[in-house]
């Protein structure tokens, strides 16, 4: 019986397949000694095909690491296209720049160093967002929510990685901050007027965890 890292294999072999701009930013974060815990392939590939579908032009990301999906996102958003790119860790952020330099994405692609909670605010005045990836400290996912619907508009598309945590997320008792992060997440989408949500669990090479997508609506009194 095939096991699901079989599974993951034959996916993405078959329908991602392999890159060299790709392998050699996962082999810089990986030798800089960055957790491996970026998206899995198959996974980036659902992000970058979810901002095509979408007709992202402007993706905003929480949670840089090293660059890994950004380069997907700024491939999704092509030429005429901005990702703006948050990452509190500076070390990481110089990864991710000579990764984007080096996928000749960097001139679509702004990196901004900071905590979440301090640059997102920054960004009121830009044009909205039309899809958040928020993918960074679990702890502030209802902030990073919050932000997503903020500076966004309706039809905007939220996606909320880690979700699932190995099943803990179901645990209501959990002394597991990122899980309790996690569920939170989850509750305030299911809760908040601003978002239509739901959530899938995946099983992929990092294991078992589950990705949240939500759409932002016109909550607005009156509608
Ligand atoms: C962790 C964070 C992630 O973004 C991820 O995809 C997997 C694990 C973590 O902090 O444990
Ligand atoms: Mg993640």
């Amino acid at each position: 019986m095939p096991s699901h890292d079989d599974v993951d294999a034959f996916l993405t072999e078959t329908l991602v397949g392999s890159d060299p701009t790709l392998d050699a930013a996962l082999r810089a974060q990986h030798d800089a000694g960055l957790p491996a815990i970026e998206v899995a392939p198959v996974n980036a590939k659902f992000l970058h095909l979810l901002t095509r579908i979408a007709g992202a032009r402007r993706v905003l990301e929480v949670g840089t690491l090293g660059g890994y999906s950004t380069i997907w996102f700024a491939r999704a958003v092509g030429t005429g296209g901005r990702v703006v790119t948050i990452e509190a860790e500076p070390a990481n952020a110089d990864i991710a720049r000579a990764n984007l330099e080096r996928a000749g994405v960097a001139g679509r692609v702004e990196v901004r160093v900071g905590r979440g909670a301090d640059v997102l605010p920054t960004l009121v005045d830009e044009e909205p967002f039309d899809l958040v990836f928020i993918d960074a400290d679990k702890e502030s996912n209802e902030t990073y929510l919050d932000w997503a619907a903020r500076l966004g508009r309706p039809g905007t598309v939220v996606v909320l990685d880690n979700v699932v945590r190995g099943g803990e997320v179901a645990d209501a008792g959990t002394s597991d901050s990122k899980v309790q992060g996690a569920r939170r997440g989850i509750l305030m989408l299911g809760s908040d007027p601003r978002f239509d949500a739901t959530a899938l669990q995946t099983l992929d090479r990092k294991g078992w965890d589950g990705v949240a997508v939500a759409i932002v609506v016109d909550s607005s009194p009156g509608r």
